[in-house]
């Protein structure tokens, strides 16, 4: 598959098959974005919360793409009511997709929407595609239950935020890091905005000082994962 960052916490995966997944879409409000909400395509989008940097331009594309939006029940109902497609899951459930399997994980946030409406616990979720397992934690602080998440899931790929001030910042996404024990660590939620500017290169030379591996996307990047 391949896994683009998109900055922020977005981030799109086109599986082998050629399905192509959004998560967390904030692009057009997003000094980092490299690309605007018309240039993407989705055939599901995920989102780990409410907020606006995450919900973003969801529905803006899923209207474009006609896509799929897959998220916790309550901020499902709230988009259903508005008549988008979605499917609602709840924190520790799995389902099964055309791409591969999604289960939502807990994460220590807040999620209310841009017009201050309650939409669920807020997530973090695994992403279990092309015989590989991604960790989005979404936007959290730092939490224990990691380390079974972790034991349970052989963790390819972490994706994390080291913003600091609305998650964990660089010290505590270092210990995230040693609780899930993933194949590779990826920083995100930094530098958007100035109260969250962080150096992902201090917070990957920490982790890489704990025998881990990290890496730090660009802003646009795109990895192939195999
Ligand atoms: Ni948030
Ligand atoms: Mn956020």
């Amino acid at each position: 598959m391949k896994l683009r960052y998109l900055s922020h916490s977005a981030f799109q995966i086109t599986t082998k098959g050629g399905v192509r997944l959004l998560i967390d879409p904030f692009l057009d409000g997003n000094p980092n974005a490299p690309v605007r909400s018309n240039e993407v395509f989705a055939d599901f989008i995920v989102l780990t919360h409410a907020h606006g940097d995450h919900l973003g331009d969801a529905k803006k594309i899923a209207r474009a793409s006609n896509s799929q939006i897959i998220c916790v029940n309550e901020l499902g109902l709230i988009l259903e009511k508005q008549g988008f497609n979605t499917h609602k899951m709840g924190i520790g459930g799995s389902h099964s997709f055309p791409f591969g399997k999604i289960k939502f994980t807990i994460a220590h946030h807040g999620s209310l929407t841009d017009e201050m409406q309650y939409a669920g616990e807020p997530s973090g979720v695994l992403l279990f595609i092309d015989d590989k397992i991604i960790y989005h934690t979404g936007d959290t602080g730092l939490f224990l239950d990691m380390k079974l998440i972790g034991e349970i899931n052989k963790i390819d790929y972490m994706l994390l935020p080291i913003g600091d001030n609305f998650t964990m910042g660089i010290d505590d996404a270092v210990k995230a890091v040693e609780f899930v024990n993933p194949k590779t660590a990826i920083p995100m939620h930094y530098n958007t905005f100035p109260v969250i500017a962080a150096d992902p290169l201090e917070f990957k030379s920490k982790v890489e000082q704990r025998g881990k591996r990290c890496k730090v996307l660009e802003f646009g990047e795109e990895i192939i994962i195999n």
